[in-house]
């Protein structure tokens, strides 16, 4: 018999969430499945949607290369494009777009012998002020790449530090620096196709809308709004089993640090699962659900096991499934209770079985 945590990947979820997104934005949809996506399995998620994506997002050309032997012949955008200019030939070989963030990329592309021009995603800072041209770099990059021999085509981007919290006119505020550095562009730059709302923003801010959108965390059905009333479906089911089961009395205490002490008698469940399969060690506190039956998690998570209060659950024995996150365990309140976000919950997830389903 195998340790039984496994991550069920349920990748119809994540064709359902993709068309809510693309159909929530409208125009065209990159999914984002950057750093494996995010931990549910690059090749399996884009082949569940090789036949209906406008294109994928991953981070660098490593990512985007393994798509390509795993067969995906969709657009590919390499969101931190190249890093040095020896990457330029494999890019344009395997057909890849990529985005233009800094002026040294700028100089390279402009300076480089291509076989084929390069389709080109150029970024803007537009007050995220972590990648992207500041507005004068922008408009004097724009102005160079345009119908230039090694650029075939410009999608203007940006991207948003904010669009999670609905309070801040911070998104507004990039969604006008982007709108009056386009509007410094050359007079065909109007009609060019452009991208700026991530999950965040095509749930959240209707003033994002562009031609595409660029869902991330989404598509795994975690929300990044936290809404309640989400349509989105949780993709990965993080189970494994109770492993050992015992009382303890008051005053006692369990795990290393013991930093749970029974108040009154408890019935404590241990599971199969921890911190090396990326259960943060932090969750303490957090919901979990034995047998479908809510509780949480008490004690400190150690690297392979950690504890369930079963003294509410009198049926739960060995063998009982514990749903870490999932379906009625929201990766967001586990995401809370320690102090992260889904999107670290998910990628995080590994030596588990993955098993995968499409039903
Ligand atoms: C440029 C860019 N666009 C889109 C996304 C997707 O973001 P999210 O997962 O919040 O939807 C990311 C993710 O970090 C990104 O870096």
């Amino acid at each position: 018999m195998s340790r039984p945590a496994i991550a069920h990947i349920r990748l119809n979820a994540f064709r359902h969430n993709y068309r809510v997104a693309k159909q929530m934005h409208g125009g065209k949809a990159l999914a984002v499945i950057k750093a494996n996506a995010y931990g549910h399995g690059a090749e399996q998620c884009a082949k569940a949607i090789e036949n209906e994506s406008d294109g994928f997002a991953v981070a660098c050309l490593e990512e985007a290369l393994q798509l390509r032997q795993a067969g995906i012949k969709n657009p590919i955008l390499l969101l931190e494009g190249f890093f040095e200019a020896a990457e330029l030939p494999e890019i344009v070989a395997h057909d890849l777009w990529m985005v233009v963030h800094a002026q040294w990329q700028v100089e390279i592309l402009l300076a480089a012998k291509l076989a084929k021009p390069l389709h080109v995603w150029l970024k803007l800072d537009s007050g995220m002020h972590r990648v992207g041209l500041s507005p004068s770099e922008y408009v004097s990059a724009y102005a160079q790449l345009d119908q230039h021999q090694n650029v075939a085509k410009i999608v203007l981007m940006s991207h948003f530090a904010n669009a999670d919290n609905l309070s801040s006119q911070h998104t507004l505020q990039q969604i006008e620096v982007f709108k009056n550095t386009v509007a410094c562009l050359n007079s065909q730059a109007y009609m060019a196709d452009f991208s700026l709302a991530n999950s965040a923003a095509i749930l959240g801010w209707q003033a994002a809308k562009g031609n595409w959108s660029r869902p991330g965390i989404m598509l795994y059905g975690a929300d990044p709004l936290m809404a309640s009333d989400t349509k989105l479906r949780p993709v990965m089911q993080l189970t494994s089993q109770i492993i050992s089961i015992r009382k303890i009395t008051k005053g006692e205490s369990i795990g290393y640090g013991s930093i749970f002490t029974a108040e009154k008698e408890t019935i404590v469940g241990v599971v199969a699962c921890g911190y090396a399969d990326g259960y943060p060690r932090t969750a303490t506190g957090a919901p979990a659900a034995v047998d479908g039956k809510m509780t949480r998690i008490i004690g400190r998570v150690s690297m392979d096991m950690l504890f369930v209060d079963l003294t509410d659950i009198p049926n739960a024995k060995i063998g009982s499934t514990v749903e870490l996150w999932g379906d009625q365990v929201a990766a967001n309140d586990v995401a809370k209770a320690a102090g992260t976000i889904a999107y670290e919950l998910f990628c995080n997830t590994k030596r588990v079985q993955f098993s995968y389903s499409d039903s």
